[in-house]
This record gives C-alpha cells, structure tokens and sequence, in this order.
C-alpha cells in the first residue's frame, strides 16, 4: 500500500514536471465579470492579499521570468490574468493570476471595484478546480484570508493553503505558522487540508504544486 502510494506520488510529481515545461501563454487580463473568457477547462487561480507573492509563484512553476507582473508594491496586479497551459492546445488548464485584496492605499472605490470582481469570480466559476490561498509565511493567516476561506465554503469551491516566501523565516517560526495555519483550515469545509510551503525564489516546494495541479486536471 505504501509503495503504490509512493509510485503514485511520484507519478504525478513526473506529470506536473512535465506539464509546466511546456510553453505557457497569456491568454487575457480581465477587469469585470463580463470579460472572462468560457470556463471550458479546468481552472486553477492564485489568490491571496497583495504582495503575498502570486504573479511570483506562477512564474516560477512556468520557468518564466516575466509572464505575470511582479513588484515590491502591493497592488501591481490590477485584472484577473489568465494563462493557457500548455499554450495553443485544447487540453490546457487555465493559471490565473488574481489581484491581491487588502490593499488599503489604493482608493476605497478601487479596492470595492477589485473584492466585487475577486469574490464574485472566486464564488461564481464553475470551472474552477482549486484557488490556491497563499499566504505569507512570515504572517500567517490574516482576517481578510478568512473571509476568502469562509466565501468559498459557501460557494463550495475547492482551495488549498499555500504558504509563499518560505525562504525568509527562521525554521521554528516556519513550522509554527505551518501548525497554525493547519489548525485554522480544520474549521473551514472547502478547504484542502495539506499546506503546501513555497519559495518561488528557491524553487522550494514548487513541485508540490505542479503536482496537485497535475492530479486535479485528471479528475
Ligand atoms: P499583487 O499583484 O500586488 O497582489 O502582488 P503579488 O501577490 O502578485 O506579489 P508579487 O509576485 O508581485 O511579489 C511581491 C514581492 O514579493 C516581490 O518583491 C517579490 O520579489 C517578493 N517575493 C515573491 N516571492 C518571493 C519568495 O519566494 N521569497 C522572497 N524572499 N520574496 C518573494
Ligand atoms: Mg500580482
């Protein structure tokens, strides 16, 4: 049973290689529901508050350097991106990169503008396979994180915690945060209950995530 668990894990660790070594495209930048193009694949999205490190994590599962926009300002990613995995092919998945919420210094209209747009695509794409959460690992999860988690229970849409920029505490915080953050998402219905812990600067973890996209693209 552990060895065919094993094989299984590692088929899905070669199948999530394999997928996001091929070319990756972008598709188009969204700013209201209107715009999104048909949810005919399997969608994965990125969210999480501002900065956390979204545009970074899916270039660094894409091996690409520039394909979504990063900045050390919050608030760089302004419309909901979508990318085809692999590129001009009928069997792609959708990456999509979300704008960050929370972001307070931005005018209080575009920030109304911005959470209307992210909660009614996150509760509302039947497409969706699973929001990635990701968190910062240096501060765990926020009030506004739950406020995301608990929309997507009641939606019933499937997410997963992922903690980014694991490259920066100490190990003992690490692991408090990961305990942490596993004993809020046991309240939270939708939520996956493996924590997936990233550094898109180090490449750490990064293969979990492929693989879990992988698997879900399967089902
Ligand atoms: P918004 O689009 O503004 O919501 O931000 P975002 O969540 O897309 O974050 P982005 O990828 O733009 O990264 C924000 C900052 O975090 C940048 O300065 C990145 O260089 C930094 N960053 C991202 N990932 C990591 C990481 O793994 N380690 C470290 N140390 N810094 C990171
Ligand atoms: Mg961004």
């Amino acid at each position: 049973m552990a060895n065919s668990d094993e094989a299984e894990a590692a088929r899905l660790t070669e199948a999530g290689r394999l997928l996001f070594a091929q070319p990756v495209a972008f598709v188009k930048g969204v700013v209201n529901v209107d715009g999104l193009p048909p949810g005919d694949r399997p969608e994965f999205a990125f969210a999480g508050r501002s900065n956390v490190g979204k545009s970074s994590l899916i270039n660094a599962l894409t091996n690409r350097k520039d394909l979504a926009r990063t900045s050390n300002t919050p608030g760089r990613t302004q419309e909901i991106n979508f990318f085809a995995l692999p590129a001009q092919d009928p069997d792609s998945v959708y990456l999509v990169d979300l704008p960050g919420y929370g972001y307070a210094r931005e005018s209080k209209s575009k920030v109304r503008t911005w959470t209307s747009l992210i909660t009614r695509y996150l509760a509302g794409r039947a497409s969706l396979r699973r929001v990635f959460v990701l968190i910062d690992s240096r501060h765990g999860v926020k009030a506004n994180d739950e406020e995301i988690f608990t929309l997507m229970d009641t939606a019933a849409v499937s997410y997963q915690v992922v903690l980014t920029k694991a490259d920066k505490p100490k190990r003992d915080e690490l692991e408090a945060v990961i305990a942490k953050t596993e004993e809020i998402i046991r309240k939270h219905v939708a939520a996956f209950p493996q924590v997936l812990v990233t550094a898109s600067r180090t490449g750490a973890g990064l293969e979990d995530v492929r693989s879990a996209v992988a698997q879900l693209r399967e089902h």
